[in-house]
């Protein structure tokens, strides 16, 4: 999704957009931007490409401007080029901004403004604001501000906007919406950006901005208002993450840098999560679910969120006392989730700011269900709509393909299933063991890393394959689920997952000589079964990878690897760190560009 920086201070602006936008990579982009102004005009340098292309443009040209913008896009409307991309300007270059999200409406409006007399020179949807906002200050003699705040009246969508001009040159405005924007200011100014970490080298003490509410942006004081103009109180936080967490600590890749931060991401997720035998969790306590005679639950995310639900469902049906399902949040907003007071919904997602996933919840909202997030990071959309927050305390997460948010998803909603089986009274979940074994597991993952060496070997097996299977059954199938997403996701190997006993009704014709099938059989009561479906791939010329228990007997299999011994529900946490290791060696042989696959983006903020 595109990125947002920008800065008004005491120093050159530019430093900070660029580092800023650097900071933002992980949300995927195709061409960048950025525009300086001060009282001798605006000035506007942008190109499709990486940032380093921006760089190079801008390393010969004095800029001493205190103010600026800057942008990441990420094509939504119109291809990537030089004219699509952001910031846009009006006819006079006297305003220029940067947006992230979708104007819906843009034709419409668009068509107004050309009734008017203004000329397009891109294909976004963007280009429109900027030309009202000429439109309010030229003709209608509003002031910027003002001007600012008729516009987003007019808008439908997302956005989150930020606005210069050589009217003002000593002002940055800027709007949000169903976009990420968060604030921040140090000694020499103040600045703000789509996501913390652009900030982070400059202070860690921010201020995520609300849905609805605009900003005045000077360089020595900030102004909140509702869209109405109504000042509004600061919310600051201070973000727990240092600016070191966000590098890459000796590793070639963030992934495999986040990967190997499992064990303590896992850990900090549990920490002060248990008192004795029983899950401490405050946060669900108080939304008093026995009084609310909970019918049935959902878990609603996307992508690999949505496989941690898939996991958090298996997990429960068995014991809930209701009707318990997962869905992805793409699907459960636009389908007909039958949502009442006895309806509670878990929202998960790594980035808290899923486009979907946030209209889920807020559908969920409007039905009067409870609502409660799980959520890595702190202070973003869905932490603010939904009735409690757990946090996954795993970190920021800069790899594209979420690894470390997905382990302590698992764990996190293993707890609350723990606490809802208590909370509602449905009885036996063999919590003791699997509370003990939970506080094992950040030494079971470091045990599989050690893996690490045979993965790399063992990823050769995919150096020219076009597809992967990856089976499973029970709890395993989520797994499988996610390693299929990894691999494909990375090293463009197109994988699938599917129910081991599904095999034979279908995809086995598939198999082929040399097919690669990544088996997960961990689950004491089906391993075996699962085990029976390799032999048939094997017959079949397959290449297996079987990843089981310590038990299982197995060793008449190509390659084994065994998982430490925990509780069963635990295996789908140990069990995918090698898949994870297994999708990122594929495509480092591949040579691809791991922490930033092609198309994709670490947040998918539009629909
Ligand atoms: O930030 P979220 O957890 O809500 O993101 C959901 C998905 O977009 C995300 O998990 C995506 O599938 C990842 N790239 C997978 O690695």
């Amino acid at each position: 999704m595109c990125g947002i920086t920008a800065y008004i201070g005491a120093e050159p602006a530019l430093p900070f957009l660029m580092q800023g936008l650097s900071k933002l990579e992980y949300r995927g982009y195709d061409s960048a931007g950025v525009t300086l102004v001060d009282s001798s005009g605006l000035f506007t340098c942008k190109t499709k490409g990486r940032l380093k292309q921006l760089e190079d443009m801008l390393e010969t040209v004095p800029c001493p401007q205190k103010c600026g913008i800057g942008h990441t896009r990420w094509a939504t409307h119109g291809v990537p080029s030089q004219m699509n991309s952001h910031p846009h300007t009006n006819e006079k270059n006297t305003i220029s901004l940067v947006h992230n999200g979708i104007i819906e409406n843009y034709l419409a409006l668009k068509e107004e403004l050309l009734k008017k007399g203004y000329k397009f020179k891109s294909e976004t949807d963007t280009e429109i604001v900027v030309h009202l906002l000429d439109d309010y200050y030229y003709h209608e003699h509003l002031s910027l501000f003002e001007a600012l705040l008729k516009a987003v009246h007019q808008l439908q969508g997302s956005f989150a906007l930020c606005i210069v001009s050589t009217e003002e040159p000593d002002v940055i405005y800027a709007a949000k919406k169903e976009s990420p924007m968060v604030l921040g200011r140090d000694k020499s100014g103040t600045m703000c950006a789509s996501d913390a970490p652009a900030l982070l080298a400059y202070t860690s003490e921010i201020l995520p901005l609300k849905d609805g509410q605009a900003v005045i942006m000077k360089a020595d004081s900030l102004q909140i208002f509702d869209f109405d103009g109504v000042p509004q109180e600061e919310e600051w936080i201070v973000f727990p993450y240092d600016v070191h967490a966000a590098q890459k600590g000796g590793y070639d890749s963030f992934m495999m840098k986040e990967i190997h931060e499992q064990p303590s991401a896992v850990r900090e997720t549990l920490r002060g999560r248990f008192r004795g035998e029983m899950v401490y969790m405050p946060e669900i306590e108080k939304l008093n679910l026995p009084a609310r005679g909970i019918q049935r639950i959902y878990y609603v995310a996307c992508g690999t969120a949505y496989h941690a639900c898939v996991y958090a469902v298996t997990q429960i049906s068995a014991r809930a006392r209701c009707a318990v399902s997962a869905m992805p949040a793409s699907e459960f907003r636009y389908g007909s989730p039958y949502l009442d007071e006895h309806t509670l919904c878990v929202f998960v997602s790594q980035s808290g700011e899923t486009a979907d996933t946030i209209a889920a919840l807020k559908l969920a909202k409007e039905k009067g269900a409870v609502t409660a997030g799980v959520v890595n990071v702190l202070g973003s959309g869905i932490t603010r709509l939904a009735d409690a927050t757990l946090y996954t305390c795993a970190g920021p997460e800069i790899s594209v393909a979420s690894t470390k948010a997905y382990t302590t998803q698992l764990v996190l909603l293993t707890c609350l299933n723990i606490k809802l089986a208590d909370l509602l009274d449905w009885g036996v979940f063999d919590q003791y063991q699997l509370i003990e074994d939970l506080q094992k597991l950040p030494e079971a993952i470091e045990e599989v890393l050690k893996y690490e060496k045979k993965i790399a070997e063992l990823a050769e097996l995919l150096r020219y394959r076009q597809d992967a299977y990856f089976i499973g059954r029970q709890l395993d199938y989520p797994t499988a689920m996610e390693g299929a997403l990894k691999l494909k996701e990375v090293s463009y190997v197109h994988a699938d997952a599917y129910y081991a006993g599904e095999l034979k009704h279908g995809p086995i014709a598939l198999i082929e000589k040399d097919s690669v099938v990544i088996a997960m059989a961990t689950q004491p009561k089906v391993a075996a079964k699962t085990v029976s479906n390799i032999e048939e791939t094997i017959a079949r010329g397959a290449r297996v990878i079987l990843i089981t228990t310590q038990q299982m007997k197995a060793d008449r299999f190509e390659h084994v690897l065994r998982l430490p011994e925990l509780s069963d529900e635990l295996s789908a946490v140990t069990g995918v760190v090698l898949l994870q290791m297994l999708a990122y060696y594929t495509a480092s042989i591949k040579g691809c560009d791991i922490d930033k696959p092609r198309n994709l983006a670490k947040s998918v903020t539009v629909e």
